[in-house]
């Protein structure tokens, strides 16, 4: 299964949502190489691109949200280095064991589905503090 991009994750500030659909063609390329059982290296290039773009995606957020002070700051945090915390632990159980079952359900539930849910909950409150701080 893939995620698709749809209208009600755009949160209306251009270079949070370009990001997004940058992350989430991430998930679906680490999907995609689990389960077509692709070959070791190219396994181990889409964790480690997950990975970092994961942890440049939540710096830039972050970045933001101090810029604009958003109020639910901290908490917000919590949740990125959480979710960081749980990919980090994924690529090092997905570089050990491959991609059992288990794993590639852990990243649908934990990666995938998270993503979206903090997408529509989160982020777009962040967006909409952004926005109205700069009119
Ligand atoms: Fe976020």
């Amino acid at each position: 299964m893939a995620y698709t991009w749809s209208k009600d994750l755009e949160t209306g500030n251009s270079f949070i949502d370009t990001q997004h659909q940058q992350l989430i063609k991430a998930v679906n390329e680490l999907l995609a190489a689990c389960s077509a059982g692709q070959g070791r290296e190219v396994l181990d290039n889409t964790l480690n691109f997950l990975e970092s773009y994961t942890a440049k995606h939540f710096g830039d957020e972050e970045r933001l949200q101090m810029q604009y002070k958003y109020p639910d700051y901290n908490n917000h945090k919590s949740l990125h280095d959480n979710f960081k915390k749980f990919v980090n632990e994924l690529v090092s159980q997905v570089k050990k064991d491959g991609p059992t079952a288990t794993i590639i359900n852990k990243v649908t539930l934990g990666v995938g589905d998270w993503l979206i849910n903090h997408i529509k909950k989160e982020d777009i409150k962040v967006a909409a503090h952004i926005k109205s701080k700069r009119n």
